[in-house]
């Protein structure tokens, strides 16, 4: 019998009896440390300058990554020991979205965010995410709308919000 999928992919999609999706624990740390490094220093090199992606190859580690822990509702995709994704969110807005360059478009980042949005939805009305370039497709795909796009330290990202209660109002987005 042909094993489940995640629904998204053909030939090359993560089958759903592989994949875990689980809370991060502490010792997570190291590899969702790993992933975010990895992400700034190869996926979005190419839109952001040197300067800032030095920075913040500096700023994600370990020990920064397990402090954010205590504080965010972290998830990890696992396949069998290894971490091959994360994603959090913290109050109303999604963070430290990664995936390992390996498994990209088979249907990873797609489960982690369907789980988080599944916990953000009895208690937030507006989910709001500050979209890398690269990922506006992916967001856009799960439903988040772009409000406008903005600067942070000179870097370009566009801020993108998913309606989860009610209905949208004109100039709803105030930033977050
Ligand atoms: C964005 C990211 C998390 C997506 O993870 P992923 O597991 O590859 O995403 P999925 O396989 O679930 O993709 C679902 C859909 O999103 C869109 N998408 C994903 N990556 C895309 C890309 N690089 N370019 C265009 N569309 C993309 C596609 O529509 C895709 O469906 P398809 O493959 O059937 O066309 C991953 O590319 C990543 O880690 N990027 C670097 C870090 C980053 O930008 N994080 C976001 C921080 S806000």
């Amino acid at each position: 019998m042909a094993k489940a999928t995640l629904g998204l992919h053909a030939a090359s999609t993560v089958s759903d009896t592989s994949l875990v999706i689980r809370e991060a624990l502490a010792l997570d740390a190291d590899a969702i440390s790993s992933l975010l490094i990895r992400s700034f220093a190869n996926d979005l090199a190419g839109e952001h300058s040197p300067e800032f992606t030095l920075r913040m190859v500096e700023l994600w580690t370990p020990e920064h990554v397990g402090r954010l822990l205590t504080n965010r509702y972290t998830l990890v995709a696992c396949l069998g020991d290894q971490v091959v994704g994360a994603a959090s969110l913290y109050e109303n807005s999604i963070r430290m979205v990664a995936v390992r360059s390996d498994h990209h478009r088979r249907g990873v980042g797609t489960a982690l965010m369907r789980r988080l949005i599944a916990r953000a939805a009895s208690t937030i009305p507006v989910l709001t995410v500050q979209s890398t370039l690269l990922a506006e497709r992916f967001y856009g795909k799960l439903g988040f709308v772009k409000q406008q796009e903005h600067c942070v330290d000179g870097q370009r990202y566009i801020i993108m919000q998913l309606m989860l209660r009610g209905s949208w109002q004109s100039g709803m987005y105030e930033g977050s």
